[in-house]
């Protein structure tokens, strides 16, 4: 393995995942394994254009791999989209010596990295993390398993009180451009629909499949709804179904941030686990303006062509399971 880099930053930018920090854990520990010196900077760009930046050893990162948040801040920088802002933070790397980058976040921060190395080349690699799961060369996203899980849980409890007094729950779950985290704990909650940006359900197609007033009497169910579906909000459905006939008794619920929130799963400790060494090893074989992925369990290396004009599609089986099951 060739070894010319010495000092390597590393940050967590855009939304928070759960995770983050049991892969800047595994970042630090396989720099001290390698014998490079780590430093963490604070608030992702934010704190590269500040200066905030501190010296992280082995035992810095240690009682982390279990909890959600990051202890680095996380931030979404519009200075860093700026020429002057870039330099700036390019002035304080050089300063503290640091001669890689490892930027744990989704596409926004994938974006800043690659414009900032074709700016300045310091060879820099993205580990991604983000609940959305939406990043195209890897199979999933540090975060996802999490926020899933916590919505299926959400799901689970709201089923026991929407069966309790035959009421219509709305879910909205996040996702502003994807329909991961709706489509799989829509399946495992038992949802009767998911709504998804991805797929084209009409509103029309919505009513019928709720059967209003049918001989079913189905009127306790819990339809899942993807942040950035394209009919329309949880609210917004709700009114609309409430609008259409008074057979059912309609309430919404918006999980919202706490889907970001609490302890990682094992799949993502160990997810962040691997993803954090195959940075470090990515850049210490050279490798440089690339986002590590998972694919079929293998770690990979993808360029930002590859991420950025594509878009992580729900895989078919997954939809076809949804329509069946919401029988
Ligand atoms: O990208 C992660 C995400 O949680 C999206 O699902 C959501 O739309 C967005 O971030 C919310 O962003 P913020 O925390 O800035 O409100």
């Amino acid at each position: 393995m060739e070894n010319k880099i010495l000092k390597i930053g590393v940050f967590t930018s855009g939304g928070d995942a759960p995770g983050m920090n049991a892969a800047i854990r595994a970042v630090v520990r396989a720099c001290t394994y390698y014998k490079l010196e780590a430093y963490g900077i604070m608030r992702g760009y934010e704190g590269m254009i500040d200066g905030d930046i501190v010296k992280l050893g082995a035992r810095s990162v240690g009682n982390i791999i279990q909890r959600g948040g990051t202890i680095l801040k996380s931030a979404r920088s519009t200075e860093f989209r700026t020429p002057e802002g870039r330099k700036k933070a390019y002035d304080n790397i050089k300063k503290e010596g640091i001669e890689a980058l490892v930027a744990i976040g989704g596409d926004g921060t994938f974006t800043g990295l690659h414009k900032f190395y074709e700016e300045y080349k310091i060879p820099s690699i993205c580990i991604p993390g983000t609940i959305d799961n939406d990043l195209a060369g890897t199979d999933y996203t540090i975060g996802y398993d999490t926020a899933t899980n916590t919505a299926v849980e959400a799901i689970d409890k709201i089923r026991d009180t929407a069966l309790s007094h035959n009421r219509l729950f709305f879910v909205e779950v996040m996702g502003r451009n994807s329909g991961y985290i709706a489509i799989n704990s829509g399946i495992a909650g038992g949802a009767a629909a998911v709504i998804i940006p991805e797929e084209n359900i009409t509103f029309e197609e919505l009513f019928t499949l709720l059967g209003a007033g049918e001989k079913s009497n189905r009127k306790s169910n819990v339809i899942v709804v993807a942040e950035g579906s394209k009919i329309g909000d949880a609210n917004t459905l709700a009114k609309m179904v409430a609008e259409r006939s008074s057979y059912f008794d309609i309430k919404v619920t918006i999980l919202g941030h706490l889907q970001r929130g609490g302890s990682p799963t094992y799949f993502d400790r160990v997810l962040a686990s691997k993803m954090g060494i195959a940075a470090v090893e990515g850049l210490l074989a050279g490798k440089m303006d690339v986002m590590v992925g998972v694919r079929n369990n293998e770690m990979v290396y993808n360029d930002f062509d590859t991420i950025m004009t594509k878009h992580h599609e729900i895989d078919s089986e997954s939809l076809r399971i949804a329509k069946i099951l919401s029988i």
